[in-house]
């Protein structure tokens, strides 16, 4: 059986991992400035994350939630206290898509509303609503398109008021990423926050944060969008909660009721998953990880600013993008295949910085190294192409 073809893939195969650091089956070495899609928050095969897995894979890896799953109330225990939002209520799913799913459902029970405000460059997953909120029409199939979904400009306080003054009171959510990454690395402004929180309470409309990619402590706080300092009514979470390990979720505002049958899923909250979990909040706590990404973040900001070629460098501690001028339009592949360290990207011409929180400054002074040693060689062999 052949795979389904949806992927462009490098031809690269990694069959070890630690740290920042993986390796293929020739032995290679490479650096991880990507984290597998932001999704390598505490570092991969990091020692408590492994056992505490296998500790649980030999108790006990799965059973449905149709008993106590006593892990679930010590995760969301946990998630209160580092997030600093303990009142807060959580739902567990499986992926970052599916979080949002839940998150817009739920506001739609909420306010019995129906219409949802996204933002032009958003990117929320690839399920029906999910990818209905995502501004990419190439993503969406016939059936996901709806009329129920607005997209507003981002970071437009203007539209967003002229917006809610006409249809404020028949819209369901707002939902907004705190820095967009699929969309390039473009970081909402606090005022811009501000603003979705209060036009939202007037009008009792949900915000919804978005922070599969931007949360879990990339930005050197657990919410990106906590810098603006607004609470949102709910959070979904995904990427970086379990490490690698597939888990997600949402962090519900007080103010919201349950009733049964509202939400569900076979998998979410599992054994395993909820372990997984556990890990990596401990030692995003213990090992004090989101201090680590604002001085690691600001240290690598300070340094790309200095290099000649990159443009417009922008983010928040470990989430960081910056473009790169026609000439080094092959700067990301070359960093891949001559440096060997991987890096995001955003079309059409954004590198993507999303590594461990873990990083270490020597591992960001080597890419450092890396990167200016691949821009030298670029813009050497385009001076000899325009000599020539
Ligand atoms: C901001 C954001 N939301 C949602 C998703 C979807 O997450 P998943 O791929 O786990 O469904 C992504 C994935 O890149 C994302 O970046």
């Amino acid at each position: 059986m052949n795979l389904f073809d949806v992927y462009d893939i490098n031809n690269i195969t990694i069959t070890r991992a630690k740290g920042s650091y993986l390796w293929d089956d020739a032995g290679q070495q490479y650096l991880d400035m990507y984290g597998g899609h932001a999704v390598i928050s505490i570092g991969h095969t990091h020692p408590h994350f492994v056992s505490r897995i296998t500790h649980q894979l030999n108790l006990v890896a799965f059973y449905s939630n149709s008993v106590n799953i006593p892990l679930q109330k010590e995760l969301a225990a946990k998630l209160g206290k580092v997030s600093e939002k303990e009142n807060y209520q959580l739902f567990l799913c499986n992926s970052g898509a599916e979080a949002n799913e839940n998150a817009l459902k739920l506001a739609s029970f909420h306010n019995g509303r129906k219409k949802i405000v996204a933002f032009k460059k958003s990117f929320h997953g690839r399920t029906s609503l999910a990818v209905a909120i995502t501004d990419n029409p190439a993503i969406q199939a016939p059936v996901n398109q709806t009329d129920n979904v607005v997209f507003l400009p981002f970071n437009s306080e203007q539209a967003l008021e002229d917006y809610f003054a006409e249809h404020g009171k028949e819209t369901a959510a707002v939902i907004i990423e705190g820095i967009q990454g699929v969309g390039g690395i473009n970081v909402a402004s606090h005022s811009f926050l501000q603003q979705i929180r209060a036009l939202c309470t007037k009008y009792n409309t949900v915000f919804i944060a978005d922070s599969v990619q931007c949360g879990y402590g990339r930005t050197g706080k657990f919410f990106s969008h906590d810098h603006a300092d607004v609470h949102a009514d709910i959070y979904s979470m995904a990427k970086g909660m379990g490490n690698g390990f597939p888990v997600a979720g949402i962090l519900i505002s007080p103010e919201f009721k349950s009733r049964h049958g509202m939400l569900g899923t076979t998998f979410g909250g599992n054994h395993l998953a909820c372990a997984a979990a556990l890990a990596v909040l401990e030692v995003i706590e213990g090992e004090k990880l989101m201090e680590n990404a604002t001085a690691t973040g600001d240290f690598l900001m300070g340094e790309l600013n200095k290099v000649e070629g990159l443009q417009n460098v922008r983010g928040k501690g470990l989430m960081i993008g910056f473009d790169v001028a026609g000439e080094l339009k092959d700067l990301r592949k070359n960093l891949l295949f001559n440096q060997q360290v991987f890096t995001g990207e955003a079309k059409p011409n954004v590198i993507r910085l999303l590594p461990s929180l873990a990083l270490r400054k020597k591992e960001a002074g080597e890419f450092m190294e890396s990167l200016t040693d691949e821009i030298n060689h670029l813009t050497s062999s385009s001076n000899l192409v325009s000599q020539a």
